[in-house]
């Protein structure tokens, strides 16, 4: 048995992909030109086939002329999945390991980037909450998506994954019960507005923009996977500018930086959990 092309066979050459990355930077700002081209086409090609649109000349006037499509575009070419205490043994190191380190200093800054729908971060205000250091936290988050930037500062999210956040949160070492944080409504978990009432949402795009404060603890978790080496080296640098000295760097599961141009200014604390600390200016 073989698969006959249908009319949604799509082929993109790299040439078509150049042309709409350019476009995109020119008129947007958004610089999409490294990111990983497999993954990147995949997503393309699906948002050809979502709105009906045949050629990537065809997207391209589209995004140029519609800026709402533009919108759509971004939320469609971006990975959104996330989770609360999305791998749990993560948060349960944060819990027993950095969490008392964060403790010595009267107080400190987190910055979640590319925290989508802001799990994340509703995940470590808990355990913040729980540890008795949430009130001492400055914390921003922030991604290139505005539409997931408006669900996290809600913090509001689908009753259907409340078995997976609880499954998740047993696993952490709690000390409450995540029924203490939400309240559900028409469908609806609606988390405590307090767990994100301290929390600055701001738009900020990795692959362009630049440092803006200084942090104990950076969350950049899960979004490298989806950039080139050129990419991941920038955002290394960046991160770096945006950290204290001693300060702690948490990647996602499958990310790593023990091979990037400045693995040196960095110590891996646990690379399973794939924590680094900033040891060098
Ligand atoms: C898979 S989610 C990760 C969410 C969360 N950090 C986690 O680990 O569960 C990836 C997020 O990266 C964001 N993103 C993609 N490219 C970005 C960029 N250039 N700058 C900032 N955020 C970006 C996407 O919008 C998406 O919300």
């Amino acid at each position: 048995m073989f698969n006959l092309p249908s009319e949604y066979d799509i082929e993109i050459e790299l040439d078509d992909l150049n042309k709409l990355t350019d476009a995109v930077l020119t008129k947007y700002g958004y610089d999409f030109g490294n990111y990983a081209m497999s993954s990147f086409k995949r997503r393309i090609i699906m948002v050809l086939k979502k709105h009906g649109i045949k050629t990537v000349e065809l997207l391209i006037q589209k995004i140029l002329h519609d800026s709402q499509f533009f919108e759509q575009f971004i939320l469609d070419i971006t990975v959104n999945t996330t989770e609360l205490f999305r791998d749990p043994s993560f948060f349960r190191y944060l819990r027993e390991k950095i969490i008392p380190v964060l403790n010595t200093r009267p107080e400190f800054n987190i910055w979640h980037a590319a925290c989508s729908s802001g799990e994340e971060v509703i995940s470590m205000s808990i355990l913040l909450h729980e540890e008795g250091l949430l009130s001492r936290a400055k914390v921003y988050a922030t991604d290139i998506n505005h539409a997931v930037l408006k669900r996290a500062a809600e913090a509001r999210y689908p009753l259907r994954n409340l078995e997976l956040f609880k499954q998740n949160y047993e696993l952490t070492m709690p000390k409450g019960k995540l029924e203490d944080y939400y309240i559900v409504k028409d469908n609806e978990i609606y988390f405590d507005p307090a767990l994100v009432s301290h929390v600055k949402f701001k738009h900020h795009d990795l692959a362009v923009d630049h440092h803006f404060f200084k942090f104990d603890f950076i969350f950049c978790r899960n979004v490298l996977i989806y950039f080139n080496q050129d990419l991941q080296n920038r955002v290394f640098e960046l991160l770096h500018n945006s950290l204290f000295l001693g300060g702690f760097l948490a990647l996602g599961a499958k990310e790593s930086m023990v091979w990037c141009r400045i693995s040196d200014k960095f110590e891996v604390v646990n690379e399973i959990e794939k924590v680094y600390k900033k040891i060098k200016l």
